[in-house]
């Protein structure tokens, strides 16, 4: 489906998402504060839009997606970022690689989620940061229940006009309200052993942008031995834990 869709991506996103995928993309970029000498993995990196800040900047980046629609694209437009083809599940990369790891807009499209968690997790250094992008469910009811006309009427009908592919876009709305909310995947990232976890909401909570880190050396060892404890601790237990944003 991905590989139907890479060459009118990018436009079609600018579109449906009414120009906010671009504010959106920024914050998760402040949220990973990078510096040169660096390295980062950007997973689903699909055609590399979120990957380009950080080559932009002078950031070792690494573009990695299953898609090779979206990495010829992607490698097309910009030829200087490392484009490499691999499953989120099973990651092609040794333990402790990255500085930092991202994954904009396509958790909710991994087939099982917790196990790309688990590789962001092995691949990251000890101490070292996760950021996660992805759709989630507006916090207010009245804008929740606009938001769900807009994405089950309004985005096929304006998909069918704008994309190559408007099946793509029928599945893009259902997997948004299939996908679990803000509370939930912070309990999956504390399950999956990743620490300090909070997120943000963006647009109303319509998208969340979720951090945490590698317990390891900043993270201290006390920090590590609470993640292993919550590794096997129950969903209710763990959600106490995270750190709630003001919304
Ligand atoms: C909506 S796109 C997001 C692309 C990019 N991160 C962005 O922000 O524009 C989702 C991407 O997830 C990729 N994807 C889905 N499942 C994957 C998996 N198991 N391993 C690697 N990539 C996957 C798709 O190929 C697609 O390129």
């Amino acid at each position: 489906m991905f590989d139907d869709v890479a060459p009118k991506y990018d436009v079609v996103n600018d579109v449906l998402s009414m120009g906010q995928t671009r504010r959106w993309r920024k914050i998760v970029v402040e949220a990973m504060d990078v510096k040169t000498g660096q390295r980062v993995l950007d997973l689903a990196a699909g055609t590399g839009t979120s990957s380009e800040p950080y080559a932009d900047a002078g950031i070792d980046v690494i573009a990695c997606d299953f898609s090779l629609g979206m990495l010829k694209v992607g490698k097309r437009r910009r030829p200087d970022i490392d484009f490499i083809a691999g499953d989120a599940t099973r990651l092609p990369f040794a333990d402790n690689t990255f500085d930092a790891s991202t994954i904009s807009f396509g958790l909710r499209n991994v087939n099982e989620p917790k196990k790309a968690l688990a590789e962001m997790l092995r691949v990251t250094k000890p101490g070292g940061k996760l950021v996660i992008a992805e759709f989630s469910q507006p916090v207010v009811p009245l804008w929740r229940t606009m938001y769900t006309e807009y994405l089950m009427r309004a985005l096929p009908a304006i998909a069918v006009k704008v994309a190559s592919n408007p099946d793509a876009y029928v599945y893009l709305a259902e997997s948004i309200r299939a996908w679990p909310d803000q509370d939930h995947l912070a309990a999956w990232l504390q399950e999956s052993g990743w620490d300090k976890v909070t997120y943000r909401n963006l647009t109303g909570g319509i998208v969340a942008v979720h951090r945490a880190v590698k317990p390891g050396p900043e993270s201290g060892p006390a920090a590590g031995a609470a993640a292993l404890a919550a590794h096997t601790g129950p969903v209710a237990k763990l959600r106490r834990n995270i750190i709630r944003p003001a919304r």
